[in-house]
């Protein structure tokens, strides 16, 4: 499964990209607003964080199929390779992933909160579905349940496309599509930190250090082998 931080906040991209194998970055219109800076700024911020290989995710502003390829085309054309231009599923943003399919640019189907959704967006063209795992739990249906599902639909029918899995509140939510193989999670820096964050993780390792101490205070491997 890759692994995304659906952030847009500097500092917290640059420390979670520096820890762990992130394979990219997904923004939406509330998380760039959240920065209260332009958004180009920080685009372009995050992808020299990430790399010319890592995946950045944008998404484009209009409702109409028209304003959203003229959106799409602005990214691409800003932000260059591996970026991905999130189009809402909405009737208009099925008309606008065929179109920006035929001209190479690729797009993440999002706000995806039912099965079918996700069909029509692979069926167009796009090369992510995105559903709303913990949106969907808060409409009182089950967000895990309509991801697999999503993942079933893409793998049965041979579609070129993978889940983008969103929206998530904890890490077990996010264990359970990974223990299904969907193609890929994001998450916010909250949630990725909870995948380690365990009190018997840091007492196991506080425990070696300390009976290592007893050899010498201390010392590390580096002192031992010289
Ligand atoms: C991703 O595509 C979504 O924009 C995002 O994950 C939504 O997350 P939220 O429900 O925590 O806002």
């Amino acid at each position: 499964m890759k692994l995304f931080i659906d952030d847009a906040n500097i500092e917290a991209i640059k420390r979670l990209c520096d820890l762990y194998p992130i394979d990219g970055v997904t923004t939406n219109p509330s998380i760039l607003s959240k920065q209260n800076r332009n958004p180009e700024e920080v685009l372009k911020e995050i992808r020299e964080i990430i790399g010319e290989d890592g995946i950045l995710f944008a998404q484009a502003i209009p409702t109409d199929a028209e304003g959203m390829v003229k959106d799409a085309e602005a990214i691409v054309r800003v932000l260059g390779k591996n970026t991905v231009v999130k189009i809402p599923c909405i009737p208009e943003g099925f008309k606008a992933i065929r179109i920006l399919k035929q001209k190479g640019i690729p797009t993440c189907g999002t706000v995806v909160y039912t099965p079918m959704q996700a069909y029509l967006a692979a069926k167009a063209g796009a090369s992510y579905v995105a559903p709303y795992v913990n949106r969907i739990d808060n409409m009182g249906y089950d967000g895990i349940y309509v991801t697999k599902q999503i993942h079933d639909i893409l793998v049965n029918n041979h579609m070129d496309c993978g889940v983008l899995a969103a929206s998530f509140k904890n890490s077990q939510q996010v264990l359970e599509l990974c223990e299904y193989g969907v193609y890929s999670s994001t998450c916010a820096p909250d949630v990725i930190d909870g995948f380690v964050k365990n009190l018997a993780i840091d007492g196991a390792v506080n425990d070696f250090i300390s009976d290592f101490n007893k050899l010498g205070q201390d010392k590390t491997m580096k002192d031992y082998f010289e």
